[in-house]
């Protein structure tokens, strides 16, 4: 963990109570001088291994990232890899999403990226889900104008939960396809490793964009 320190701009809870942390605690981040200039800046929640930004960072150089991931283990793999690869737009919050805004600026992020999100079935776990109503109002908050929340998942249960979610807090939703790979989104769709597992299996993959409207 301390060889990829550059990478990692905040790590665990600043304060047990999740919640609390949520509305009291900030250090914003300064996107300008982390990245050392003005690009966009796109985030990843629940990046995993690390294997779609991987793709991504190198694929589009003038785009910044920053990917949040909860568990350590999986987040450390992905800054050795970013740090192998001699990536400098991307950067990492070993935290829960509930905190984002605690880090992450106001109208600070053109564009979110959920990649196959566990789907976490019953209504027990609902508040969990990446696509529950407190995460997308913790996206909206964080999104500039017209920026999007991308969504894959090979869910069919959670694709239509997470739809419905998206019309309910007022984002338009877009490019749907409950077939990725035999749709036109299909054209330089990055394979994750979730994703590569599920299509293994013969699994077809959800995809919308949903998109927060410009006030
Ligand atoms: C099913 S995996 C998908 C990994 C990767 N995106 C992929 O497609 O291969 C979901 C990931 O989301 C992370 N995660 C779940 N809930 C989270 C939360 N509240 N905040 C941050 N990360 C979370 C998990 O630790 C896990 O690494």
């Amino acid at each position: 963990m301390e060889a990829c320190g550059a990478l990692l701009l905040a790590r665990g809870k600043p304060c047990p109570n999740l919640k609390e942390a949520a509305e009291n605690f900030r250090s914003l981040l300064d996107f300008e001088e982390i990245f050392g200039n003005g690009n966009p800046v796109e985030l990843e929640v629940g990046c995993g291994n690390g294997g779609f930004l991987l793709t991504l960072a190198a694929r589009t150089p003038e785009v910044n990232y920053v990917a949040a991931e909860l568990c350590s283990n999986v987040i450390l793999t992905a800054m050795e890899r970013m740090r192998a690869a001699g990536l400098s737009n991307v950067r990492f919050l070993n935290i829960p999403a509930e905190i984002l805004p605690c880090y992450m600026p106001p109208h600070s992020v053109r564009r979110i990226y959920l990649n196959f999100s566990t789907p976490l079935p019953g209504s027990t776990h609902e508040r969990q889900r990446l696509t529950s109503s407190r995460f997308l109002q913790i996206y909206r908050e964080i999104l500039t104008d017209g920026g999007e929340i991308v969504q894959k998942t090979d869910s069919l249960p959670f694709f239509e939960y997470s739809l419905a979610q998206f019309e309910k807090e007022g984002f338009s939703v877009h490019d749907v396809t409950y077939d990725l790979h035999h749709s036109p989104y299909a054209e330089g769709n990055i394979i994750t490793e979730y994703e590569a597992n599920f299509l293994k299996q013969g699994l077809p993959i959800c995809r919308a964009v949903a998109r927060k409207e410009g006030i």
